[in-house]
């Protein structure tokens, strides 16, 4: 990432831990100024502790908020624009992967992209007054391909993809000041992969991938 990222002002969904955290170190250690949001009010409020330590107070800030919640997803967007002036960075991380649980799954990893998408579009679109702007979808490789062990998840993740990319080929997406951006990551050791007998079909397939 270095290099690439100067002064943005981001939100991101899902950032108190995992990858999400990540992305957060990077774009604060790139000068950026950033907020973002997590379902895990004690992991998110210590994030962000750490990261007032190490980057300064003012430049990053925590929204416990939960993603499938529409008006409280609209007020941290909110809370985002005051405490930044403007986002010109919106990134759409937090997903969950639990197969049973698939009605949350879409909820949260779809309907609530869906939501984040269009919160950062109205408020960067250059033709309502917004300074446009980028916004990033986190899907996965799941979203590339198929696969028996999480049929859900995978349906989500190439959503996110086939939406994210359906948006950026609008003929205004120029005028409106808006890039989209998609990406697919490979597996990572962070929660959304533990326990995985819980979270997927055919847990005992995946563990042997992993150990070949
Ligand atoms: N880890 C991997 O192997 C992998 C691979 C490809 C893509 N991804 C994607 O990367 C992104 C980050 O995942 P991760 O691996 O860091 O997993 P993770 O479980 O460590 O992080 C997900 C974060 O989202 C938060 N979250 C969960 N439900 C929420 C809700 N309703 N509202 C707000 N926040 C909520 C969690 O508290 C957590 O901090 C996800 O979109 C995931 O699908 C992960």
């Amino acid at each position: 990432m270095s290099g690439t990222i100067k002064t943005k002002n981001v939100f991101l969904t899902g950032g108190a831990q995992g990858l999400g955290k990540s992305y957060v170190d990077g774009f604060l250690a790139e000068g950026g100024k950033v907020v973002f949001g997590d379902i895990n009010a004690t992991v998110g409020a210590a994030t962000e502790k750490e990261f007032a330590e190490k980057y300064g107070k003012d430049n990053v800030k925590f929204i416990e908020f939960d993603v499938t919640d529409g008006p409280k997803f609209e007020e941290a967007f909110q809370t985002a624009v005051d405490f930044l002036d403007s986002v010109d960075l919106m990134v759409n991380n937090a997903a969950m992967m639990v197969e049973n649980l698939w009605e949350n799954t879409i909820s949260l990893n779809y309907t609530g992209v869906v939501r984040g998408t269009f919160l950062a579009y109205e408020h960067m679109r250059k033709d309502k007054g917004g300074k446009g702007g980028r916004i990033i979808n986190i899907s996965s490789v799941a979203g590339l391909r198929n696969s028996e062990l999480a049929p859900v998840y995978c349906g989500t993740k190439q959503a996110v993809r086939s939406f994210t990319s359906s948006l950026a080929m609008a003929p205004d997406v120029k005028q409106l000041g808006i890039e989209y951006a998609v990406l697919c990551p490979g597996a990572a050791d962070t929660d959304i992969l533990r326990n995985l007998n819980t979270r997927i079909r055919y847990a005992h397939l995946f563990q042997a991938e992993m150990a070949s």
